[in-house]
């Protein structure tokens, strides 16, 4: 099957040669207070260890995660050989031996296999972004995952919100986070992760309500109710996955993430998705199929592309007014140019209808899909 993405990046492609704006990806943001488990929750979603996690500031510039499906490694030998289908070979990515890897903006030409490598960079372009007292920076660091595990998305991880200024944070740290989480959730087609610790109280939550700034209706927030596993003894969070306390539109969905004891201990995230559905089963029986990270998984792709489905009509709207713009361009020359835009629009209007069908296919796909391995998002 086909996927949306790298539609979307042809797409992005015309738009280029014919020197329009780009259209702008939908993205996924996590936001959060510090430490309420916003890299965790993104690390299982990828199916990898290889953020930076831990207590205090740990996230401390944007990280811009383009995860890009691609085929498995026999296939794109087979190909690289001459065997596959010669078309494919633009995403055969000759010499890579490697079921996954990342690469990133700021070092384009290494090819990252070891996860824990990646780690290590991201911590290192960290230092040399907001030195390594604390500071921030909200410079993205731009990082790619290649697999045939993974949906295309673009996942973005952010500085989680601080109070008090620590190191060398500024004293208006709190505004400057603030300011820094707006610019990327303001933009519409941004999907709102608010990621919230169920053992402090979610009318106090951060993340909820910088989300309400910029989306008061509800409809591209999803609360993701973390550390359900930290409650104190004689409370549960039934109340608030249920939506009683604060309904949630799009949805809550309850997650128990690595302790800093099982990252200490390298806790495997398979282990971890494990003890997760045990944990569920157990506390939240009513709940369990509707809670943990493999259903977040799952509920953001259904999001993602009844989100790209709604862009749409918008997209054709913008392909038709810049047509229509440089068809008067050509008109003042007034001389025959080569038109690009019927080709544009062409192409625009093929996208929407192939893949609205595609769409509504691999959503009903996704609701009876088995669960696969890990939080991985799946068709
Ligand atoms: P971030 O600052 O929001 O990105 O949070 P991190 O993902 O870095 O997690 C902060 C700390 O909380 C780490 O020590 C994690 O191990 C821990 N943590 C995150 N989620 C959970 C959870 O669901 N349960 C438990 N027990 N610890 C968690
Ligand atoms: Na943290
Ligand atoms: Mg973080």
């Amino acid at each position: 099957m086909e996927t949306l993405i790298p539609t979307i990046n042809r797409l992005q492609e015309v738009f280029l040669t014919v020197g329009a704006e780009i259209v702008q990806l939908p993205q996924i943001v996590v936001v959060g207070s510090q430490s309420s488990g916003k890299s965790s929750v993104l690390e299982s979603l990828v199916g990898r260890d290889f953020l930076p996690r831990g207590s205090g500031i740990v996230t401390r510039r944007p990280l811009v995660l383009q995860l890009i499906n691609v085929a498995p490694l026999k296939e794109r030998l087979r190909t690289e050989n001459g065997n596959g289908i010669k078309q494919n070979a633009k995403n055969s990515y000759p010499g890579i031996k490697a079921e996954e890897w990342g690469t990133f903006l700021h070092c384009k030409n290494q090819i990252f296999t070891d996860f824990l490598e990646i780690r290590k960079e991201i911590e290192a372009e960290t230092h040399r972004g907001s030195g390594d007292n604390k500071g921030i920076s909200p410079e993205p660091i731009y990082l790619k995952i290649f697999s045939p595990n993974v949906l295309n998305l673009t996942l973005v991880d952010l500085p989680g919100i601080t109070k008090v200024p620590v190191g060398d944070q500024p004293e208006d740290i709190e505004a400057q986070v603030q300011e820094m989480i707006l610019s990327f959730i303001s933009n519409p087609n941004s999907l709102i992760l608010a990621v919230s610790p169920a053992n402090s109280d979610l009318a106090t939550s951060d993340a909820l309500k910088l989300a309400r700034e910029v989306d008061p209706d509800g409809r591209r927030t999803l609360l993701v109710v973390s550390k359900l596993d930290l409650m104190d003894a004689g409370t549960d969070a039934l109340e608030v996955l249920l939506g009683r306390v604060i309904p949630i539109r799009l949805g809550i969905i309850g997650v128990v993430n690595r302790s800093q004891h099982d990252i200490n201990t390298q806790k495997t995230l398979q282990d971890s998705m494990k003890d997760e559905q045990a944990f569920l089963q157990r506390h939240y029986p009513s709940l369990a199929s509707r809670a943990g990270s493999h259903y977040l998984a799952k509920t953001l792709s259904r999001l993602l592309m009844h989100h790209i489905r709604d862009c749409l009509p918008e997209l054709k709207t913008r392909v038709t007014v810049l047509s229509t713009q440089y068809q008067a361009q050509l008109n003042s020359y007034g001389q025959p140019v080569e038109d690009h835009s019927a080709t544009l629009l062409q192409i625009v209007t093929k996208f929407a209808s192939d893949y609205c069908s595609t769409i509504e296919g691999t959503a009903r796909h996704i609701q009876t899909s088995e669960l696969c391995g890990g939080a991985r998002i799946c068709y």
